[in-house]
């Protein structure tokens, strides 16, 4: 079945089977292999994307369900002229990724939990950042999150 749906702002229409998962129409039928596959099952968000501003594991969203969606990928977080988002430049700047397998899935989870609740506490990034990384980056995704929000900033400003 051809399924339309917009990818990163630009329209794209797809010629698949309708139980084909997400992830595998980015990387194979759109090339954007950003998007990574870790377990297939919902269960590690290596392959997390953006459909309609909610954060999703797109291994197990099929391709019949985002007729007409807008998907925001790793490749589209950065502005047109390149500048990298706030969250992609605070990773680099506290050289969160290891090996940086499951680190796109990372920052887009990251990027969801900030624009749904601006600075986000302990707790918040507790339960929202469900991510598996197995090179354990966890400390260094935390303080990469307050980081990208100032809330690092304001910490230290308060110790002074
Ligand atoms: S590959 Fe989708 S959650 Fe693991
Ligand atoms: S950086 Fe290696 S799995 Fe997360």
């Amino acid at each position: 079945m051809a399924i339309a749906f917009s990818v990163n702002g630009k329209q794209v229409e797809v010629e698949a089977d309708a139980d084909t998962p997400l992830l595998w129409v980015l990387r194979d039928d759109l090339g954007m292999t950003g998007t990574k596959f870790g377990c297939g099952i919902a269960a590690c968000g290596a392959c997390s994307v953006h459909v309609d501003g909610n954060l999703t594991r797109s291994c197990s969203v099929p391709l019949s369900e985002i007729e007409g969606a807008e998907i925001t990928t790793i490749e589209g977080l950065k502005a047109a002229d390149g500048t990298l988002h706030k969250v992609q430049a605070a990773w680099i700047d506290a050289q969160v990724p290891q090996c940086g397998y499951c680190q796109s899935g990372q920052i887009m989870a990251a990027v969801a939990l900030i624009e749904k609740v601006g600075t986000p506490s302990d707790a918040q990034i507790d339960e929202a950042m469900t991510n598996i990384c197995r090179c354990g980056t966890y400390p260094r995704i935390r303080k990469a999150i307050l980081a990208a929000t100032g809330a690092a900033a304001a910490a230290q400003q308060g110790d002074a």
